[in-house]
């Protein structure tokens, strides 16, 4: 059940990024999902994915996605579930940490038979990937030393080239936990500032981990992190950014599929009905948070149309000033990695498919006009 919201005025806190005591008031929110399905450069996510491999798929969840993602993605769903049914097919990428030497790692990805997801170089975004489930060490955490890669799932990098992020740009990512997308935008960039939000206490120390061990204490200034919803943001920092990504919480299909107890799946799919709602919220902070003229990037890690297209057919009726940006270009640069849906509108859809099997990820870009 979605948990009723209730904020105290957090402090926002500047990262201290090596020692020092970290400040942040508590929060409230949905409960975090299983990580099976998420982006995270530890240990954890290795042990994770075979816990998965073991664990039973949730019937009531499996029953839910034929019913719905049968009659959306008609041909392609049997190839899909086949894929999200077996988390020993899954693909990794590794994103490079430029903050960390690196020669190493790269003769280990070439011997290994990896190669660079991002020919054109988007900045200085580096992700590896190889045409196999083959799965690189994931790295523990060593005081003092920065770690060189994060292990992702590589769909997760689109809404990160879509939002574009230039040097000096202000930028807030309003759902950061467990922030894989906000170091990929310092791979691209170096902004202005980023804010990184989390609503989720045990997820934002997470949050904070993860930016500890990755990013240098010489960049500590450019970030902020805080512990707020993120539907307050529209009042207390209206247009103070320059870009803002909503990698909205959703119903993650991944993890959702490996829940577990046939409760715990009805408990969820119970939730399902309400996130739309909390999404067009979150999306609508966002917009009031960026300049005239600012870019929003929303996205999800679900297939569900109720979750993506839907809501911004929603936000584009019912707000004047917002435009659809086009992510063609985008779409094309990728094409021989990812398999996009079709038939989605308002974004890109990106399928998991045979020997790809990227995403679920849907990312769409909206430009607030005025
Ligand atoms: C899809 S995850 C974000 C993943 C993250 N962007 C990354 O790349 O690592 C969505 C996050 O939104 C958080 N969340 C849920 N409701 C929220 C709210 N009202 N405001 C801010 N964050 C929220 C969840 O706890 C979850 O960590």
């Amino acid at each position: 059940m979605l948990k009723a919201l209730c904020w105290k005025p957090a402090r926002n806190v500047k990262l201290n990024l090596h020692g020092g005591r970290h400040i942040s008031n508590r929060a409230e929110g949905l409960s975090p999902s299983p990580a099976t399905g998420e982006d995270e450069g530890s240990e954890k996510n290795s042990r994770q994915v075979r816990a998965a491999a073991r664990r039973r798929v949730c019937v009531p969840v499996l029953e839910h996605f034929d019913k719905f993602y049968s009659e959306q993605l008609r041909h392609r769903w049997p190839a899909v579930r086949e894929i999200l049914l077996h988390p020993q097919s899954w693909q990794y990428g590794v994103m490079l940490n430029r903050f960390a030497a690196l020669e190493e790692v790269k003769e280990q990805l070439h011997i290994q038979g990896f190669s660079s997801l991002l020919p054109h170089c988007q900045g200085s975004l580096q992700c590896f990937v190889h045409r196999s489930p083959v799965r690189f060490p994931s790295q523990r955490h060593q005081a003092g030393q920065l770690k060189q890669y994060y292990l992702l799932n590589a769909a997760s990098l689109l809404p990160v080239l879509a939002l574009d992020v230039n040097k000096g740009d202000r930028v807030l990512d309003l759902c950061a936990a467990p922030g894989g997308k906000a170091l990929a935008i310092f791979q691209c960039a170096t902004p202005g500032g980023l804010h990184c939000n989390e609503l989720d206490i045990h997820r934002h120390k997470w949050l904070m981990k993860t930016l500890e061990s990755f990013i240098p204490q010489s960049l500590s200034d450019v970030v902020k992190v805080s512990n707020l919803d993120g539907r307050l943001f529209g009042k207390i920092e209206a247009g103070a950014y320059d870009k803002v990504l909503v990698d909205a919480p959703c119903s993650n299909d991944r993890s959702w599929l490996f829940l577990g107890q046939p409760q715990q799946g009805h408990l969820r799919l119970g939730e399902r009905a309400k996130l739309p709602g909390l999404q067009k919220d979150l999306l609508r902070s966002a917009l009031e948070a960026v300049v005239p003229g600012g870019l929003v990037v929303y996205s999800t890690c679900t297939l569900s149309h109720a979750e993506n297209s839907d809501v911004i057919q929603d936000i584009l009726s019912s707000c004047p000033n917002v435009e659809l940006e086009d992510l063609d270009d985008l779409a094309l640069s990728l094409a021989h990695h990812f398999t996009f849906d079709a038939n989605t509108r308002f974004g890109l859809l990106v399928v998991p498919d045979h020997g790809r099997t990227w995403g679920p990820m849907f990312v769409s870009k909206l430009k607030k006009i005025r």
